[in-house]
């Protein structure tokens, strides 16, 4: 099978490259990608994403051999591939694999439209024609895989339902939700119109492999816990509120046996842990422990994360953001501008965890046992049994270990909390042997 694949470059599309390597004896790929900020060229991105696969050295080596790399400009018309090249593509692609988006929670809304919807537009414009071609030389259809996000569906104070062939999202938690919601009623709209072959994947929030624990991307989820270790998050909100977290491992399994299997083309699958979504409290008691008992830094001390309610949690938020834009406006020093934008984009993620988010699955799970060789997302989990005691199920560990054995990949600098820690201990030994 030939795919065409956006996305490469991210957290998700790799390991789902990895399993479609596994899984199809013939794959081969058109990989669409650009230069990076630094300025590193398309080969050498793609070089080093092959490097970091789980993959033996000769799967590696025929991933490379079968791979061809496309320059893609989302802006440009036909996003800027070369005419030549963008005719081979029509020819020879069956499967498209649109997994690349901005996933920033911050950006503005005209920005973040280019990559979220602008570019899926194009992605189906290309899929357009290769259906087109495929039909007139008789050729089977090409299948349209695209991956969205089931915070699209915004702010739902009920369990959001799984209303495929329909889509109703509430108001939208932030730019990175609302364009995702557009770029979905486009392609429900081809789906629903033009009877196009198109799967929607709506994973919720992806975490580390549950084989491994290990994660590309270090963001929400993370980002709560590695502020929670570092005691820089005094105050959370709603403790019962669940997390719908799934591994990526599983997230990539579920999409490369559809792909793979060729036997389902057109509907939406969700990627959820639906009833079993983890607890924010239950989060922080397990990270607060395994950090305490595992803190690589002698001396450290974690504070326990207090729970507030909403409204005090975001008046405390919003006076440190005064705070900090109040300070870099009367004394110019950056880090209080990196204070406030932190803040912002912690304002982000907060109603991901302050707002009720319970996802229905029912459906898709049946899809998946159908269509997949995979059963429900591994337990996401240490559960707790009907006394309230934490079982243990292993992935917390997996994870939480993966923290600190990257260092939040590479945030938190372990040895410079070592000496700050040293510092900030210091005066007051020096003070208690002084009052002795
Ligand atoms: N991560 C999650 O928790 C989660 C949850 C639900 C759904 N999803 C969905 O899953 C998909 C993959 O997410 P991810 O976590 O793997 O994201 P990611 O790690 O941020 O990777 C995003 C990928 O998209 C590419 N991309 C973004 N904008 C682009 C543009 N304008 N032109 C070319 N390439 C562009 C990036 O390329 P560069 O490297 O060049 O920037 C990168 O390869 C996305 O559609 C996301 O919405 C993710």
């Amino acid at each position: 099978m030939i795919y065409f694949v956006t996305g490469i470059t991210g957290t998700v599309v790799p390991v789902v490259v990895e399993d479609l390597m596994k899984k199809d004896p013939d794959a081969a790929f058109y990989f669409a990608i650009r230069k990076d900020k630094k300025g590193n060229g398309i080969q050498a991105r793609f070089e080093s994403v092959v490097d970091s696969l789980d993959l033996d050295i000769p799967t590696r080596r025929k991933l490379a051999e079968r791979s061809r790399l496309v320059e893609i400009n989302v802006e440009k018309e036909r996003l800027g591939i070369d005419p030549k090249l963008y005719s081979e593509i029509i020819e020879k692609t069956e499967k498209i694999l649109h997994g690349a988006a901005d996933v920033r929670f911050d950006q503005p809304y005209e920005k973040i439209r280019i990559s979220n919807v602008v570019f899926s537009q194009k992605i189906y414009d290309l899929f357009d024609s290769i259906k087109q071609h495929r039909e007139t030389y008789a050729k089977n259809k090409p299948t349209l895989y695209y991956i969205s996000t089931g915070y699209a569906y915004g702010i739902h104070k009920k369990p959001i339902p799984e209303d495929f062939p329909e889509f109703h999202p509430g108001k939208p938690d932030n730019t990175y939700a609302q364009t995702k919601a557009e770029a979905k009623i486009f392609m429900l709209d081809k789906i629903n119109r033009c009877k196009d072959s198109i799967v929607i994947f709506e994973p919720t929030i992806i975490g580390g492999s549950a084989r491994t624990g290990r994660t590309k991307t270090y963001n929400l989820h993370y980002i709560v816990m590695m502020l929670g270790y570092m005691g820089k998050l005094p105050f959370l909100t709603a403790p019962e509120n669940q997390l719908d977290i799934v591994p990526v491992d599983w997230v990539a399994a579920v999409i490369s046996d559809i792909m793979a299997g060729d036997q389902y083309h057109q509907g939406v699958v969700r990627l959820a842990s639906g009833a079993g979504g983890v607890p924010v409290k239950t989060l922080h008691d397990v990270g607060y422990n395994y950090y305490v008992t595992h803190d690589p830094v002698p001396g450290h001390v974690i504070p326990k994360i207090r729970f507030v309610p909403c409204w005090f949690f975001y008046s405390m938020i919003n006076v440190q953001k005064i705070f900090y834009q109040a300070m870099y406006f009367c004394t110019r020093q950056k880090r209080f501008r990196k204070m406030a934008k932190g803040i912002s984009l912690l304002e982000g993620y907060f109603p991901y965890i302050t707002r009720s988010k319970v996802f229905e699955n029912s459906r898709s799970m049946e899809l998946i046992q159908k269509y997949t060789n995979c059963s429900s997302a591994p337990t996401m989990q240490d559960i707790r049994d009907k006394d309230g005691q934490v079982i243990q199920k292993g992935y917390f560990g997996k994870i939480l270990a993966d923290t600190l054995e990257t260092g939040w990949g590479g945030m938190v600098d372990f040895k410079r909390l070592e000496k700050k820690t040293a510092e900030y201990k210091s005066p007051q030994a020096a003070l208690i042997s002084s009052r002795k």
